[in-house]
């Protein structure tokens, strides 16, 4: 009979410490006030779709969140996958958050399981809509500066995560000059390179024209073929070699893994919370087996109820976890050496 595997139990209890980032980053007059209020916002982003940014924001907040910090998403897709699908909630369309950009109005966040969730969705394509009307004095940059620096200071978020959809150029542009750090999932084909390529280009724009504060932390490889070891070492080189001075890709990949991909969408959790249910799941289905060698039950489970996810699930949930404590120690180290 199989028993709970040690190590799976190890790493779902393994938590991320609260002090692996200072509480006090230490900037010092250097950087005004917006600066100093927004300089934990991540901007997620690739300009190309399917690299896993939402599951990204999904599951690198989940560890935040279940290690002690206080952690705000931001879905600032049109498509609003994250919202809708990753956190599971009635979304507002985005309207809230199209407001905040069109209108310098206040964001109001949802909650979801210990993280705060703004919502995305179609009406962001609205507030694209007004301020790409010539002479209607609207900008996106400083509305939302405003509105998402008001939220993390009366909430004091220890990290603001923004996903960011593949398509619209001056969406990204207003989450490039509300983010202090940017992170850049990529798979490894030739055109999610591209979209990185893409994506530095504007980066570079946006620093160098608009004045933007923000920082490249690093690009991470997902959808790997855990097994491929030699291979993946090779493509991290490629990635680090199109990257340049840019910065280092994180050392943290992102395994393949439709199974718990599956579950996590359907189920609205996170890699992390998909492991822990498989576990749970896992002893059910023993547990139902015997009901069933014993006649007490019979039938398939409904299809609904059937989980993809194996124990495997939980080398995903290890693999954001690697990744959330390098994304906090780079940022750790950045802050020390701007202090
Ligand atoms: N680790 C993974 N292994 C396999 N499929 C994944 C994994 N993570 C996410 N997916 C799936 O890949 C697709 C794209 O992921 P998503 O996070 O929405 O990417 P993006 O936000 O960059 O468009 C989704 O169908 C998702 O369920
Ligand atoms: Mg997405």
């Amino acid at each position: 009979m199989t028993t709970e595997n040690p190590t799976e139990a190890n790493l779902l209890s393994r938590r991320v410490s609260r002090t692996e980032i200072g509480k006090q980053s230490g900037m010092n007059g250097s950087m005004d006030d917006w600066t100093q209020t927004l300089r934990r916002v991540v901007l997620v982003a690739n300009r190309k779709g399917g690299v896993c940014k939402s599951s990204l924001c999904r599951s690198v907040s989940s560890v935040l969140e279940s290690g002690g910090y206080s952690v705000l998403v931001v879905d600032g897709d049109p498509q609003g996958n994250v919202s809708e699908i990753d956190f599971g909630l009635e979304t507002d369309r985005g309207r809230n958050l199209a407001m905040a950009m069109q209108y310098g109005t206040d964001l109001s966040p949802e909650n979801v399981r210990g993280i705060d969730v703004i919502c995305g969705g179609p009406e962001l394509q609205g507030a694209l809509g007004a301020a790409g009307i010539p002479g209607s004095g609207v900008s996106l940059d400083a509305n939302l500066r405003g509105a998402l620096g008001r939220l993390c200071e009366e909430r004091k978020y220890d990290m603001v995560l923004i996903d960011s959809g593949p398509g619209d150029t001056m969406l990204l542009d207003a989450y490039m000059m509300s983010a202090r750090w940017l992170i850049v999932p990529t798979i490894s084909d030739e055109a999610s390179f591209a979209g990185v390529d893409k994506m530095g280009a504007r980066y570079a724009e946006a620093v160098s024209q608009r004045g933007a504060e923000i920082e490249f932390l690093g690009a991470v490889l997902t959808k790997v073929d855990h097994q491929a070891t030699a291979r993946n070492k090779a493509i991290r080189q490629e990635l680090a070699e199109a990257l340049g001075s840019a910065g280092e890709p994180f050392e943290a990949m992102i395994r393949y893994n439709a199974a718990n991909a599956i579950d996590s969408r359907r189920h609205a959790l996170s890699a992390q919370e998909v492991a822990a249910e498989g576990v749970t799941q896992r002893k059910s289905r023993l547990t139902e087996l015997r009901h069933r060698a014993r006649g007490s039950r019979n039938g398939e489970p409904e299809v609904q109820d059937a989980w993809w996810s194996r124990s495997s699930g939980s080398a995903l949930a290890a693999d954001y976890e690697v990744l959330t404590r390098e994304i906090l120690t780079r940022i750790g180290q950045k802050e020390a050496v701007n202090a």
